[in-house]
C-alpha cells in the first residue's frame, strides 16, 4: 500500500506566523496527513522552523538576544502554537539541528565531487557604516524588475524575483539604513544550477497532474532563464551551517556559512532523521532512500506560490546532482496568498489576525474550517470578519451543530439515551441513503486530489443532508402517529454523526472527537453508505454532546474588527 511522505514549508523562525501563513502550507498539509491516516495509510508528516539566514539574525537582535536562544525559544512557541491548531505532524524539527548541519554538508561535498559547484570571486555590497558585508534582507533597495521600493537583496516580495543584493536600486543597509555602501570581492561557492537545466526541464514536463499554479511557476522559471542562473549558496554570516565538504574543512571558505535556502529543504531530509533520534520513529530511509525502500512512497510538498522556485528548481537540482537515490517529490500543492479585510497581513504593522491571537479568541475548528474552505487556490482569497462570522454561525453552529443536537436531544427525551429499535432498517421513500453514498465518494475523491476547497464544499452539503432529511421526515411528528417510525427515522440520524465525525476529522479533529465519543465509537472511515449507517445497532449507548458550536455575535465580531485593524499605517 501507498504511504505518504508529506511535508509543509518550514516557517521563518522569527515571529509568530499569521492566519495567511498558515492556510499557505502546514493546515492544508494537515488536513491531507489526517485524511490519509483516516484511510489507515501509512503517513509521515514533517515540518520545522527555517533557522538561519539574516530574517532570524534581524529578528534575534531586534528581540535584544543571542540568536541561538532567540532560536530555541520561538522554536518552542510555534511548536506551541502548532499544537493548538492541531497541526499533526509526526515531528516538528529544527533546521538547525545537528542532524541539517551533517546532511547539509554531505549535499555539498557530494555536489562538488560531481562537478557542479565553482568558486567564485565575487564583488558584494559591503557597508562601511555597519563593517560588514550586506547579503539577502541586510539589504534593500528598488526592485530592478517591477520597480517596488522595499525589494530585499534576496527576493523581491512583489513580483517574486530572485535578486541578488546587487542589483537593486538605490540600496541601503537594514541594519543602520546607510546608504554608504561599496562592492568589495569576497569569495562563494555557486551551485551549477544551468548544467541541470535539461535534467530539470524533462523531470518538470513530466508532471502534467501538477496543479496549473504549481507549473507555471516552474516553467516561467526555467524558460526565462532567469531561475536557472548559477546560485550562490553561501554567505558571508555567522549564524548557520559553516561550509564544509562533506566531513572536511573547505579551503578559503573559512568564517562562511551555507545559505539559508540551499540548507532549509535538505531540513526536510534532516527532520525525519530528528524524528528517528527522538525516539518516534525507527527508519527513516525507508521514507528517504529510493534504494532503502522508498520506492513506494508518494511524496506530497505544500506551500505558498513564493517558495515554488526553491522547490521545483532549486532543491530538485541539490538532490538530482548529489547523484544519490534521494526520494524526489512527486506532488507540489501550492496556494495564492490570502488578504485581510481589503489589504494584506502585515507583521511590521501588526494588521490582521495572527495564530496565537487566533487561538486566544476561538477554538481552532472555527479557524480550519473557515481557512480551508476558502483556501487560496485558484486565485487570492480574502478573510473578512463577516464572512467569518457568517460561514461559522452558518456551516458550523446552525448545519452541522444544529443537526448533533436536535437528533440527540430527541432521542433522548423520547427513547433515552440508547439508539432506538423498530421500523424499517432505513427510512422508507428517501433518497438520502444513495445521494449520501455519491456524496462521500465525491468527497474521497477531493480529498485525494487536494481540492480542498471542492473537499470543503462536499462535506458541507454531507452536513446539510442531515438536516433535510429531520426536516422532511419530521420525526417528532411522526411519533405521534408511528414511533415505530420515528425510531426508525432517529437511529438513522444517530448512525449520521459518526460517519460526519470521522468525514470531518481532517477539517475539524477536535469536534470529531466530541462526537465520537458522545457516540462511543472510534473513527472507521465509511465503506458502503449502508453499511456505514447501520453501525450504531440497536440498545447502543450515546451521550447528548454539550453545544459544539457558540455563535459569533455581532459585538465580537465588530470588537475584533477593531482589534486587528492594525495599529501602524
Ligand atoms: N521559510 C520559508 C518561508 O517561510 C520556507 C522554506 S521551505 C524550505 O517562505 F523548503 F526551504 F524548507
Ligand atoms: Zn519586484
Amino acid at each position: 500500500m501507498t504511504r505518504h511522505l508529506i511535508t509543509s514549508a518550514i516557517p521563518y523562525i522569527n515571529g509568530i506566523k499569521h492566519l495567511g501563513n498558515l492556510v499557505g502550507s502546514q493546515l492544508p498539509a494537515d488536513l491531507f496527513a489526517r485524511y490519509q491516516r483516516g484511510r489507515g495509510r501509512e503517513v509521515l508528516f514533517l515540518c520545522a522552523t527555517d533557522e538561519h539566514g539574516t530574517p532570524a539574525e534581524l529578528a534575534a537582535a531586534k528581540a535584544g538576544k543571542p540568536v541561538a536562544e532567540y532560536c530555541a525559544e520561538m522554536h518552542d512557541v510555534q511548536a506551541e502554537i502548532a499544537r493548538g491548531f492541531r497541526l499533526s505532524f509526526d515531528h516538528f524539527g529544527r533546521s538547525s539541528s545537528p542532524e541539517n548541519h551533517k546532511l547539509t554538508q554531505h549535499f555539498a561535498g557530494k555536489l562538488a565531487d560531481n562537478g557542479l559547484i565553482r568558486e567564485v570571486t565575487e564583488k558584494q555590497m559591503y557597508s562601511l557604516a555597519d563593517g560588514r558585508f550586506l547579503p539577502d534582507r541586510y539589504i534593500e533597495g528598488t526592485c530592478p524588475n517591477c520597480g517596488f521600493e522595499s525589494a530585499r537583496g534576496d527576493q523581491c516580495d512583489n513580483c517574486t524575483k530572485q535578486l541578488d543584493p546587487t542589483d537593486l536600486i538605490n540600496p541601503h543597509s537594514t541594519i543602520s539604513g546607510s546608504t554608504d555602501l561599496e562592492q568589495r570581492e569576497t569569495k562563494h561557492l555557486y551551485l551549477c544550477q544551468s548544467k541541470m537545466r535539461d535534467q530539470l526541464q524533462a523531470w518538470i514536463d513530466s508532471k502534467t497532474d501538477w496543479p496549473i499554479l504549481t507549473t507555471s511557476i516552474a516553467k516561467k522559471w526555467l524558460n526565462d532563464g532567469d531561475g536557472l542562473q548559477d546560485r550562490g549558496i553561501t554567505r558571508d554570516l555567522d549564524w548557520g551551517i559553516p561550509v564544509k565538504k562533506g566531513k572536511e574543512d573547505w579551503p578559503g571558505m573559512e568564517g562562511k556559512v551555507f545559505y539559508v535556502w540551499f540548507d532549509a529543504p535538505i531540513e526536510y531530509i534532516a527532520c525525519a532523521q530528528e524524528w528517528v533520534n527522538a525516539g518516534k520513529g525507527t527508519d527513516w530511509e525507508r521514507w528517504w532512500r529510493t534504494d532503502k525502500g522508498a520506492d513506494d512512497v508518494t511524496y506530497t510538498q505544500f506551500m505558498g506560490k513564493d517558495n515554488v522556485p526553491f522547490h521545483t528548481l532549486s532543491f530538485p537540482a541539490t538532490i538530482l546532482g548529489s547523484g544519490e537515490p534521494w526520494k524526489l517529490v512527486d506532488y507540489i500543492k501550492s496556494f495564492n496568498y490570502l488578504n485581510y479585510d481589503g489589504g494584506q497581513f502585515s507583521t511590521s504593522r501588526g494588521r490582521g489576525v495572527f495564530m496565537d491571537q487566533a487561538l486566544s479568541l476561538l477554538p481552532a475548528d472555527y479557524w480550519r474550517w473557515w481557512l480551508l474552505s476558502h483556501a487560496p487556490e485558484s486565485s487570492d482569497s480574502e478573510f473578512t470578519w463577516e464572512n467569518f462570522q457568517a460561514s461559522a454561525n452558518k456551516d458550523l453552529a446552525d448545519v452541522l451543530g444544529n443537526f448533533v443536537s436536535r437528533v440527540t436531544k430527541f432521542c433522548r427525551s423520547k427513547f433515552g439515551e440508547e439508539v432506538p429499535a423498530g421500523g424499517p432498517e432505513f427510512p422508507v421513500g428517501s433518497s438520502v441513503l444513495a445521494d449520501l453514498e455519491t456524496r462521500i465518494r465525491a468527497y474521497e475523491g477531493h480529498m485525494e486530489a487536494m481540492d480542498v476547497r471542492k473537499a470543503a464544499n462536499e462535506l458541507r452539503a454531507i452536513w446539510v443532508m442531515g438536516n433535510e432529511f429531520l426536516q422532511e421526515a419530521a420525526p417528532w411528528a411522526t411519533f405521534k402517529e408511528d414511533p415505530e417510525l420515528a425510531a426508525s427515522q432517529i437511529r438513522f440520524a444517530l448512525n449520521l454523526i459518526p460517519l460526519y465525525a470521522v468525514l470531518s476529522a481532517p477539517f475539524i479533529p477536535d469536534t470529531a472527537d466530541t462526537l465520537h465519543k458522545a457516540m462511543g465509537v472510534s473513527p472507521e472511515w465509511p465503506g458502503p453508505a449502508a453499511d456505514a449507517l447501520t453501525r450504531l445497532q440497536p440498545g447502543h449507548g450515546f451521550t447528548v454532546p454539550d453545544n459544539l458550536f457558540a455563535k459569533i455575535t455581532d459585538e465580537q465580531r465588530e470588537e475584533w474588527q477593531e482589534r486587528f485593524a492594525g495599529t501602524r499605517d
